[in-house]
């Protein structure tokens, strides 16, 4: 096996050891929780159970582009409850910014679409937005891109925006991939670094929207993974040298860095 022991300190040694230069993270909304961003699918707290206002037939529909189409409203209400303000990266970004200024990190896979990773100053070539994000926008029916000083001011007045290109008038919509969308072209050219990589960290996701949550399989056999999350997800922990760490993300990353002697590094770079 790869590990000597199925634990942090082990994993912490295992990147010490000079074998480690691939690391590939794979993030969900629980990495943005302590920042103040809901998660979906806590109970209580998650934004799938706070929906009610919206009158929506299913939780989900307020991300899914046929009810989209029919009823755009409940979207863009979220969307400015939603919209990336003043929030800061959370210590479990610092973390992933810590390993790949170390030079070892190969690529993140992020479900986020609050753009903490880029505001944390990971490299953008170290980047995949899944599920796109808020940064840009395009209308729904010509593709035409849309300016965000405009989507920002219609999604402040509540009001519906529509493209400008002539004669076209679609509905148009921030660049996050809703269910009956795929995803961006680079989430499966970089889909390989998963098989390439020496360790794979999972943190903060319920692992339940597809194909995202196939990525952790796509690992070898002898490649550990290790798992940061309240809960055990996507049955992590099923192989030899899985790793779970059933702790808030913060206190995970913080104790995986005290192992590996960086704590001090990783909370200067925090406080920046
Ligand atoms: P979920 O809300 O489904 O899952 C969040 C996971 O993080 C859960 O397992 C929580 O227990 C855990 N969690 C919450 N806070 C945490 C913390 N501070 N530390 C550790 N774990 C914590 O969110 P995602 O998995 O990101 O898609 O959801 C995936 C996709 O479903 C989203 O990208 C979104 C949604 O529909 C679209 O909008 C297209």
């Amino acid at each position: 096996r790869t590990l000597a022991k199925r634990t942090a300190s082990a994993v912490a040694d295992y990147i010490r050891s000079g074998h480690v230069s691939k690391v590939v993270f794979m993030v969900g909304a629980g990495v943005s929780t302590s920042a103040g961003v809901p998660d979906f699918r806590s109970p209580g707290t998650g934004l799938y159970a706070n929906l009610a206002k919206l009158n929506l037939p299913y939780p989900e529909a307020v991300f899914d582009l046929g009810f989209f189409h029919k009823n755009p409203k409940p979207f863009f209400t979220l969307a400015k409850e939603l919209y990336p303000g003043e929030i800061r990266p959370t210590v479990a970004h610092s973390f992933m910014k810590l390993l790949c200024d170390k030079g070892l990190v190969s690529q993140i896979f992020t479900q986020n679409i609050d753009c903490l990773e880029r505001v944390a100053g990971i490299p953008s070539h170290l980047i995949t937005e899944a599920h796109g994000s808020f940064a840009t926008h395009s209308c729904t029916k010509c593709k035409a891109d849309y300016p965000d000083d405009l989507m920002k001011e219609n999604i402040e007045k509540l009001e519906i925006p529509h493209c400008n290109t002539p004669r076209c008038n679609g509905v148009v919509k921030p660049d996050i991939v809703f269910f009956g969308e795929s995803l961006p072209t680079r989430f499966f050219q970089h889909m390989t670094k998963v098989a390439e990589a020496d360790l794979v960290i999972i943190m903060g996701t319920s692992l339940q929207v597809m194909p995202f949550a196939a990525l952790p399989q796509q690992a070898k056999e002898e490649t550990p993974r290790v798992l940061i999350n309240l809960e055990r997800v996507g049955g992590i922990g099923s192989r030899r040298d899985d790793v779970l760490m059933l702790d808030d993300c913060d206190s995970g990353v913080r104790r995986l860095a005290k192992y590996l002697g960086w704590l001090d590094d990783l909370e200067e770079l925090w406080a920046k």
